[in-house]
């Protein structure tokens, strides 16, 4: 070893012995006699002092070369710092190294991005020089976070008896309903493999291969429009098991979650966590993974407005849309007129054509530029179906339910977050489920399945595949952190006629069911039993417990918004030969 000790190691009680530490140079101060050093390597910073009397002339002179992010070789003698110069803040503030000898073994071209600034650069130097970038120790901590979060999730279910298999990256196209990264066959000219979306349907033939407990840390790939928590490629913790239903699945996250969450953050979460379903979900929050760190629940109003004279809220009513809104507790004192201004063309980004909105006066009654359009009756049921207090401001959203529901929720999530109406050091733990096993697509007029074609509907709903499918449940659930859906799973069908029902309404003829799932509908006919399972989005979970901004920064090589590698320049333009042994031609 080049080192005795790390830089984040020596300590009082080393004080007069000898250390040899390896690190790259953080900051450096010339006191013109010598030189001071803060040397850092992933374990922490020391400081280094090359001074008279204890380093020699010749060493002292050498060491005035040093530049940022220079690595270096330094022997020395731990010293206590001289009387008020320990630092409090630093590991090994008390202490500091007094050199003898050093090596230069590294020198480093002046840093685009200085893991010692206090803050980082923009986010594209960042990513362009990721290697300087992961020096920061902001990222070292991060990605030790990631690593101690998968290394937890390991053994949980390596002491739970699952088993880790892999699976294919090169396979079939996968049904997670996004658009697939196609990889071209050289041998089979004109047929490309397809990066697995997940590893859905090699776990469910792992169960119907009596594996019982399966687990895998996955890496899945899809090529949809990217956003602050999702990446072109990002890694599952992925699971399936066999001869349970949905609260055994659920049961063994709730434990999973209970133990990460006390081992990284120190928390005790009481399971089994809370449970929503979907339709109360939707109808309480308007958003199907709701963040419950804080209240401020949407209040339907539609038969109210069904009364008014004002016409925005009748119309909607008699049309079968909704009015719902919400009752910002304290808000006339947080939103001035302008304020209220500025949340109505933030509403108008998410699809309402307008907020409705009334001040709570002293006296109770209500006050507002639309107020003449009601009777003071309808007014004070307004206010008592809103708990309305003196000071409260309420705002309505009267549309279509889908409208209400998105531009309500994004409402509610920018007030929670501008009135803090949550630490941001909460956690919260949550499930959603019976999910719609179909969502209506308008324009192609057709079903969607809600999650994948493989999810079994809730028993008793059944019957709803044949009468109304749009009613029909799920048994599918969500595990939900602050808002953020953290994973996804299903109860799957183990029945072959169930499934072939569930491809048709999908519009999924046989011909095609065969052509690309012929394997799975094979396999379900060879004595398959029950099974189920989910996956967590670890990047996601990383973010969350990480407090990260964005999902890009708990992954060491992370694409941009673009789907970019900024460091690599991936994707990039290959060779003719290599197109031409693909049998491929650019229609450039
Ligand atoms: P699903 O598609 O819900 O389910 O994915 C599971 C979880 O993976 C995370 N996730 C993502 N994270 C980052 N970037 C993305 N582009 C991205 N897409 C999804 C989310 C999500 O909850 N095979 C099923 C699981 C199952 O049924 O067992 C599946 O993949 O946290």
């Amino acid at each position: 070893m080049l080192r005795t000790h790390t830089c984040g190691e020596l300590s009082e009680k080393l004080i007069g012995e000898t250390a040899t530490l390896c690190g790259w140079v953080d900051t450096y101060r010339d006191h013109g006699g010598g030189l001071f050093v803060d040397l850092r390597d992933r374990y922490g910073l020391t400081q280094v002092v090359f001074n008279p009397p204890d380093t020699p002339p010749a060493v002292i002179e050498a060491s005035k070369t040093l530049r940022d992010e220079y690595v270096v070789q330094v022997t020395g003698t731990v010293a206590a710092r001289p009387e008020g110069m320990a630092n409090a803040k630093m590991q090994t503030g008390e202490i500091e190294l007094r050199v003898t000898e050093f090596v230069l073994l590294n020198k480093s071209l002046t840093p685009p991005v200085s893991p010692s600034a206090p803050e980082p650069p923009g986010e594209d130097l960042r990513l362009k020089y990721r290697f300087l970038d992961l020096r920061r120790p902001e990222m070292q901590r991060t990605l030790l976070l990631r690593a101690s979060i998968i290394k937890g999730m390991r053994d949980y279910f390596a002491e739970n008896g699952f088993i880790d298999i892999e699976t294919p990256v090169l396979g079939r196209s996968t049904p997670e309903g996004a658009r697939d990264y196609l990889v071209p066959s050289r041998v089979h000219r004109g047929t490309f493999y397809a990066l697995p979306q997940s590893p859905q349907l090699y776990k469910q033939i792992l169960m119907i291969a009596g594996y019982d407990r399966y687990v895998q840390v996955a890496r899945c790939f899809r090529d949809e429009d990217l956003r602050a928590d999702r990446q072109p490629e990002f890694t599952q913790l992925d699971l399936e098991m066999t001869f349970v239903d949905e609260n055994d699945v659920i049961g063994v996250i709730d434990g999973l979650v209970a133990k990460l969450a006390k081992a990284e953050l120190g928390l005790e979460v009481p399971i089994p966590l809370p449970r929503l379903t979907y339709d109360e979900a939707m109808e309480r929050f308007g958003h199907d993974a709701p963040d419950l760190r804080f209240g401020l629940e949407l209040i339907d109003c539609t038969d109210l407005a069904s009364e008014a004279e004002f016409r925005v809220f009748s119309a909607v009513a008699a049309s079968g849309g909704r009015v719902r809104g919400l009752n910002v507790k304290q808000g006339t004192s947080h939103y001035s007129r302008r304020g209220i201004d500025s949340l109505t063309s933030f509403v108008a980004d998410y699809g309402a054509k307008g907020l409705a909105w009334f001040r709570v006066e002293e006296d109770g009654t209500l006050n507002s530029t639309i107020a003449k359009n009601f009777t003071p009756e309808l007014l004070a049921k307004f206010g008592e179906r809103m708990g309305a207090e003196p000071g409260d401001l309420l705002l309505y959203v009267a549309d279509k339910y889908e409208v209400t529901c998105k531009a309500l929720y994004a409402l509610r999530s920018k007030i929670g977050r501008e009135m803090r109406l949550y630490d941001p050091d909460a956690m919260h733990f949550s499930w959603v489920v019976e999910f719609p096993m179909f969502d209506y697509d308008e324009e192609t007029k057709s079903w969607q399945a809600m999650h994948h074609p493989f999810t079994a509907p809730l028993p008793a709903n059944l019957d709803l595949l044949d009468t109304d499918p749009g009613k029909c449940r799920a048994q599918a659930y969500d595990l939900v952190i602050n808002g953020s859906e953290a994973g996804g799973g299903t109860i799957r069908i183990h029945d072959a006629e169930v499934q072939k029902k569930v491809f048709n309404l999908l519009g999924i003829d046989a011909t095609t069911a065969v052509e690309r799932f012929g394997f799975l509908l094979d396999a379900l006919q060879f004595g398959a039993p029950p099974h189920g399972g989910i996956a967590l989005g670890i990047d996601r979970w990383v973010m969350l417990f990480g407090k990260l901004e964005n999902i890009r920064d708990g992954i060491a090589f992370p694409k941009t918004q673009k789907a970019t590698d900024l460091m690599t320049e991936a994707p990039g333009e290959v060779d003719l030969k290599q197109l031409r042994e693909l049998h491929i031609k650019l229609d450039e």
